[in-house]
């Protein structure tokens, strides 16, 4: 496989063109970045740790029936996937209190929901990322109803998995945001990444925070912690 012309650059990754149709390449970049890019710094090796980290997890998604974009890791820091058109929509699924969620309803961090809340974020930079309701979606035509029922069903499923994979290594899914993107036949798959980036993961036994709120709120070393749960899902970091 060959890289070819860079084909869009966010905040934590590069996509190229590859010499297969169909077939992009992803470059895990060592940039952190919160609060819409507000806050940035070059972490080394979280670029590495992601690629692994969101290696594994799509993985075992594949294991238990989910597809998603991901076909291989190709290097520390470089993975192939499926073209897919990204629905621009970031899906959030949150187990409890936290965030985003605490702060705009004025709940106390914490707090066990009593069934999972699945919110719809606009991906728009510019805009912030505003909250969707499905009404908002279907009249700016972002995707149809069936659809929106369809990305609930998978990211409650995605979220069963999850928790389960989670628990097993001692750690809470306390929330997490996934991107969805639509094939050439116009089927819908899970796409972008699943790492400590895009999720919130506490410690079962200390509530310590393994994910990027370390970043966000200065709690400490994000290496360390992104290392913690890597080795925690069997896999080993040495390259840095
Ligand atoms: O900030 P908020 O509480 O809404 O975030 C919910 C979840 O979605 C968190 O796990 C956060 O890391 C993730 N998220 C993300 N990318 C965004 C916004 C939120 O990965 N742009």
């Amino acid at each position: 496989m060959e890289k070819h012309g860079l084909l869009y650059e966010g905040k934590a990754k590069r996509v190229y063109r590859t010499n297969e149709s169909g077939v992009l390449w992803i470059e895990y970049k060592d940039s952190a970045t919160a609060f819409n890019g507000k806050k940035k710094s070059e972490i080394i090796g979280k670029g590495i740790l992601n690629n692994e980290i969101s290696t594994r997890i799509f993985s075992l998604l594949k294991s238990k029936g989910i597809e998603s974009h991901f076909i291989e890791r190709i290097s520390s820091n470089e993975q192939l996937v499926r073209e897919v058109s990204i629905i621009p929509l970031e899906v959030v699924t949150r187990n409890i209190v936290a965030g985003s969620f605490a702060g705009r309803l004025g709940l106390e961090e914490g707090a066990v929901l009593n069934k999972p809340i699945i919110e719809f974020y606009y991906k728009n930079d510019e805009l912030g990322d505003p909250l969707l309701t499905e009404d908002h979606i279907e009249a700016l035509e972002i995707a149809s109803l069936d659809e929106v029922a369809l990305l609930k069903e998978k990211a409650l499923k995605i979220n069963e998995v999850l928790s389960q994979l989670f628990l097993e290594i001692g750690i809470r899914l306390v929330d997490f945001k996934l991107e969805f993107g639509k094939t050439a036949s116009n089927e819908i798959i899970l796409a972008d990444e699943i790492s400590p980036d895009t999720c919130r993961l506490w410690d079962i036994n200390t509530n310590q925070k393994l994910d990027k709120d370390v970043f966000r709120k200065d709690l400490g070393d994000l290496t360390l912690v992104y290392k913690e749960i890597l080795n925690r899902l069997g896999g080993e970091f040495s390259h840095v």
